[in-house]
């Protein structure tokens, strides 16, 4: 097998482009190790989208056009301990900070072949879509994920590497999910 590009930032922006997902947006054959998440692009994102549920984005190759990745974001709340507070020096008499969650992230099979770094581009994305948001429309401090621990274990590493950090509240209890933040100005 070929090495794979390794993507970052700087490589990341001359290769792909981000889209907003819209009404009659080719979808391709989109496909990740997770069946729930390529039903879910194919099916719900764009009713999500048109119900404001959840706003998806795509990320196409600029040469061929290829949707290598989605994710899908939406307005979150986050609850935290004193001690959590502390820890972002946010000395605040109330327990909840605006977020943004990561509700879906995948990366397809075809992309994780070729590439090294494309979920962790798609974060530094929703990064940037996050601090544009506080420039222009609104407070977010956190970026906000339930790591999807049923699919896939591993995930609680991928997000650490990340830079996100388990949440004391919000733990699920099932371990179904794993609520994990990131301090977008920390
Ligand atoms: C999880 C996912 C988005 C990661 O995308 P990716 O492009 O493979 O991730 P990256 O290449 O940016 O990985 C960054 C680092 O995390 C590690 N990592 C990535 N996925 C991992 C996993 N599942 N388990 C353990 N480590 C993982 C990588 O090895 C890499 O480590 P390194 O920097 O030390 O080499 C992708 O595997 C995917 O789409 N999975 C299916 C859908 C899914 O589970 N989405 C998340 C729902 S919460």
């Amino acid at each position: 097998m070929s090495a794979r590009i390794a993507i970052n930032l700087q490589n990341g922006d001359t290769l792909f482009y981000l889209e907003q997902l819209a009404e009659g947006t080719p979808l391709g054959n989109f496909s990740c190790p997770i069946a729930e998440y390529n039903d879910y692009l194919v099916e719900d994102s764009l009713r999500s989208q048109n119900d404001h549920v959840a706003l998806t984005w795509l990320l196409r190759e600029r040469t061929a056009g290829t949707i290598v990745a989605y994710m899908s974001l939406i307005a979150d709340a986050i609850k935290l301990s004193l001690s959590e507070k502390e820890l972002h020096g946010l000395n605040y008499p109330f327990k909840t900070l605006p977020a943004m969650k990561i509700g879906k992230l995948a990366v397809s099979e075809f992309a994780q072949k070729k590439y090294k770094g494309i979920g962790s581009y798609m974060i530094n994305n929703a990064l940037a879509l996050a601090r544009a948001c506080n420039r222009q429309l609104f407070a977010c401090r956190f970026i906000t994920v339930d790591a999807d621990i049923e699919h896939d274990e591993g995930l609680i590493t991928f997000y650490r590497k990340n830079g996100f950090t388990e949440n004391e509240e919000l733990y699920n209890k099932n371990r179904k999910t794993v609520s994990m933040r990131k301090d977008i100005y920390g």
